[in-house]
């Protein structure tokens, strides 16, 4: 069950699933089930693109409103989503391609892997600086009845 979201730090939980719904595809793949792991990697990028969506609709607009913070401009934050997005189509791509019972499924199922683990460094640096400076500067230019308003639209958008 979800934590309440009583302030946007407490958002961080959210990325924690996110992370957990990657894993369980990753499960699938060193297991070679590779329906199972195509089906779990549709529902990790769905989750993915409304959370990455809710925040550029939402939160970067109040955020843009703070003093800018070098190296966590909003910019920044969508030129990212842009490229994780970018990895979860490859992926896609990479996975239908995979032969299962063919001799190189071992080693493409490797290669996969290998990119993924980029894409998790990529995706891991863009939520800590999320959590460090956009959550935090949110709490902080909201006041409470903007910020209650703010996170329950958010979590309206995220949790479908
Ligand atoms: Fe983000
Ligand atoms: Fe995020």
């Amino acid at each position: 069950m979800s934590p309440p979201f009583s302030d946007f730090a407490s958002l961080a939980a959210l990325h924690r699933e996110l992370e957990e719904l990657f894993l369980q595809h990753q499960d699938a793949l060193l297991d070679l089930e590779l329906p199972l792991a195509a089906e779990r990697l549709d529902r990790f990028e769905a989750a993915q693109r409304l959370h990455l969506e809710a925040e550029e609709a939402l939160l970067l607009p109040v955020f843009s409103r703070a003093e800018r913070i070098r190296g966590a401009s909003p910019d920044l934050f969508t030129s990212e989503h842009q490229r994780l997005l970018e990895f979860l189509a490859r992926f896609r791509s990479e996975l239908a391609s995979l032969q299962p019972g063919s001799t190189g499924l071992r080693r493409g199922v490797l290669r996969l892997l290998d990119a993924e683990t980029t894409f998790k460094h990529l995706s891991h640096h863009h939520e800590l600086r999320e959590e460090t400076y956009l959550f935090p500067t949110l709490d902080r230019v909201t006041d409470e009845a903007e910020r209650r308003e703010l996170l329950a639209a958010f979590l309206a958008r995220v949790k479908r």
